[in-house]
């Protein structure tokens, strides 16, 4: 780099996720300059991008220099405390107009808030989903940005240079709107990723433990799924991941590998959100609940040793059938969009944002973790009609619901008559059911609320609060 090199782009933060993605901006065209407080980040960085018109900065203030004014600054840094460390030390450096995107998985209220003090200082904040992992960093990633909208056309035609492409050749990256709006709509994607993760490791585990499949079969069967309705990335790298063979066994390498789930916590944001919004979210949360179980695993084990229950043993339910599997994963799956589009349907209502859900759908429908065929599906049918209640109600769906329900259930029972824990599989049969139910229990217990304390119930057949005296 020469003192006049003028820059387009800063990239702080040369983790893999920064790196690719600065290697991703430089080959469409873009002159990155990357800074990482790792030395030798900084070096990997100069040597990958040698020959390019980017480089590698030796010091945050010398990436702030080096960029064309106003300035446009990607983070691509760990959420939480470096993220405002960052900001901190950025603030006295920028001037009015300058734009700075944080592309990590930061918390969406944290983007609010950090959008406010950036606006009280003429910064334009935008906070901006990245998904696709490693790969999709480098070679096409789906982005979700959002916060000030003054930045939009500046950042447009940046991030969707280098976003991947839906079959019909859309950018998967498009504006999701004000405040935290673009990093909400990642922390649904993930949620919708751990429902959407357990799920596959549910009917992995009915495969192996009711239906006795080796795991070639059970490979080769999610192979095959990969043609049809339930395409998608999640289902084609489970295929993959079953189809390796250890090193140092000769086995497959899967039945090595420790089963206890980690997070970073994503997953228990949407949870956590939902509750907060008022929105049932019951399979994504099942999700993160199944984490937390298999992290205990010592317990489990103790456990497993004294707790009575059915040894899941293959051909205990022989009457499982893989398009049972099939329908069961087909329909579970299409209940946890369900949940995170209504997650995003009581954003839009508490924070007065107008996400528009089939462009959420069509961004995720290439670029990141949870692509999969059903999404042109959903996109489709939140085209035709933006106001649907709940996905589950639109046409396409209803007609796959029908189809797939008896599969569902019989994966249900048979998971209970085994001892197979599948708790996201029943969480979303049971929020179907709940949907689906004219009238539920709900009346016993507003009777019990009034009983024990006097909260009043609302009847049937008269208007008016009503109150009992039940003793
Ligand atoms: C993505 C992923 C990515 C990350 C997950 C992992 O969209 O590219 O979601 O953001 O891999 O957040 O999350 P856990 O560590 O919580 O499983």
């Amino acid at each position: 780099m020469t003192s006049t090199t003028r820059f387009d782009l800063g990239l702080i933060g040369l983790g893999v996720m920064g790196e690719n993605l600065a290697l991703n901006f430089s080959r469409q065209g873009h002159a990155v300059l990357g800074y990482d407080l790792d030395d030798a980040k900084r070096t990997q960085f100069a040597q990958r991008t040698q020959g390019t018109a980017s480089g590698v900065a030796a010091s945050l203030a010398a990436v702030v220099a080096g960029l064309a004014q106003p300035r446009c600054v990607l983070l691509m840094v760990p959420a939480g405390a470096p993220v405002d460390a960052l900001c901190e030390a950025l603030w006295p450096m920028l001037a009015p107009g300058d734009v700075v995107i944080d592309g990590g998985n930061s918390h969406f209220a944290d983007t609010a808030r950090r959008l406010e003090r950036a606006r009280a200082l003429g910064i334009h904040w935008v906070g901006c989903g990245i998904s696709g992992g490693e790969e999709g960093a480098l070679k096409g990633p789906a982005l979700m940005p959002g916060g000030d909208a003054q930045a939009w056309p500046r950042v447009r035609p940046l991030l969707q240079s280098i976003a991947a492409r839906a079959a019909d050749g859309e950018p998967c990256c498009a504006w999701m709107g004000q405040g935290g709006a673009g990093h909400l709509v990642k922390m649904v994607h993930n949620g919708i990723e751990y429902a959407d993760m357990q799920l596959i490791g549910e009917v992995y585990a009915l495969m192996q433990s009711v239906l006795g499949w080796d795991v070639p079969t059970q490979a080769a069967q999610f192979r095959e799924w990969n043609r049809g309705a339930l395409e998608s990335y999640l289902i084609a790298i489970t295929a993959d991941i079953l189809d390796r063979v250890d090193e140092f066994t000769g086995q497959p390498l899967v039945n090595f590998i420790l089963d206890t789930a980690e997070q970073k916590g994503t997953g228990k944001w949407t949870s956590q959100v939902a509750l907060d919004m008022g929105v049932a979210a019951p399979t994504i949360t099942e999700a993160v609940y199944a984490r937390l179980m298999s992290a205990r695993k010592a317990e489990r084990v103790q456990a497993a040793a004294v707790l009575a229950g059915p040894k899941a043993a293959p051909g205990v339910s022989t009457a499982l059938t893989a398009q049972d599997l099939h329908d069961a994963l087909l329909m579970a799956k299409v209940c946890a969009y369900a949940q995170g589009f209504a997650i995003l349907g009581a954003a839009n209502q508490q924070h007065g944002w107008a996400l528009a859900f089939d462009q959420v759908a069509s961004v995720w429908r290439a670029g990141c973790i949870i692509r999969a065929r059903l999404l042109e599906e959903i996109r489709a049918s939140y085209a035709a009609n933006p106001a649907l209640p709940n996905l589950l109600m639109a046409p396409y769906f209803q007609t796959l619901l029908t189809r797939c329900e008896a599969g569902l259930r019989r994966v249900v029972q048979a998971a209970v008559l085994n001892g197979v824990p599948v708790p996201a599989l029943m969480s979303a049969l049971a929020y179907y059911d709940a949907y689906r139910s004219e009238r539920l229990p709900a009346n016993l217990l507003q009777a019990q609320r009034d009983y024990f304390g006097a909260h009043t119930y609302q009847r049937t057949d008269r208007p008016g609060v009503f109150h009992t005296q039940w003793v």
